[in-house]
């Protein structure tokens, strides 16, 4: 089902993934998010909300496989117990959310993201994962839209959180799914946090403001990278 090309470009995605570090691109924010998952051993899985042909998926897969090289050696300067063991037993589920028919209907004012637009189906992105290792059960795709789908989110906490959904209604949906999941410290990726000329009254800053205002959980900016994209930290108030 993938072309010679897109083998190729995984492959070769799979061979550089230690340098994905380096970029200031979504292959740069995922491999910094899943090390910093590392560092403070924050256990959860990987929430993707837009997931198209399955690219950042296949990314952030590659990503978490080489951050946990480090727990696999023998020679750790600590010892595996507790907080360690726990994170290096509980290994995330990859759950991916999209209609797998296109942008859905929407008002929002962008050509570039009308109805239908991003149309491709739940196979292609299967056979894109399957290529770089990511298969069920580490992979849930999710299909239909996301306010459809809260019975498919799973009971673990989420590490990390990417919103690639462009519109504010859709990240609006995404984070009132995720909202139970989110812990101090989880990482938000904002894929499209400055579209719509970075106007706070649209978009993902939207959606993030309003619903920062509607639960008192709150996004610390990280660093910003790509064309308009932006990496949080959650603050979560303590009960
Ligand atoms: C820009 S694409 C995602 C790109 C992808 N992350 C990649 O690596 O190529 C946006 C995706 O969001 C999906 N989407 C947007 N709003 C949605 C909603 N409310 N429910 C389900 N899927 C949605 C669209 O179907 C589309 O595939």
């Amino acid at each position: 089902m993938l072309s010679t090309l897109e083998k190729v470009r995984l492959a070769y995605w799979k061979l550089r993934v230690r340098w994905h570090l380096q970029r200031n691109d979504a292959h740069g924010a995922l491999a910094r998010a899943w090390q910093y998952a590392s560092a403070t051993q924050l256990s959860g899985d990987y929430y993707e909300f837009g997931v198209y042909r399955g690219d950042s998926l296949a990314s952030a897969w590659l990503a978490y496989r080489h951050s946990r090289r480090f727990f696999a050696r023998t020679d750790l300067p600590f010892e595996q117990i507790g907080g360690v063991t726990e994170f290096v037993l509980n290994s995330p589920t990859f759950y991916g959310f999209d209609t797998f028919a296109g942008m859905p209907d929407n008002h929002e004012g962008q050509d570039s993201l009308a109805s239908g637009t991003f149309f491709a189906p739940m196979e292609v992105t299967e056979a894109r994962c399957s290529a770089v290792g990511l298969k069920a059960p580490d992979l849930r795709l999710v299909k239909g839209l996301f306010a459809d789908n809260a019975d498919a989110i799973g009971d673990r906490p989420a590490a990390i959180v990417h919103l690639d959904c462009d519109l504010y209604a859709s990240s609006r949906d995404a984070l009132n799914l995720i909202h139970p999941h989110l812990v101090q410290g989880t990482v938000v990726l904002c894929d499209d946090y400055d579209l719509f000329l970075a106007d706070n009254a649209k978009g993902q800053r939207r959606a993030l403001r309003e619903f920062s205002e509607a639960t008192g959980i709150t996004f610390e900016t990280w660093f910003a990278y790509g064309a308009a994209s932006r990496a949080f930290l959650c603050h979560v108030p303590s009960v």
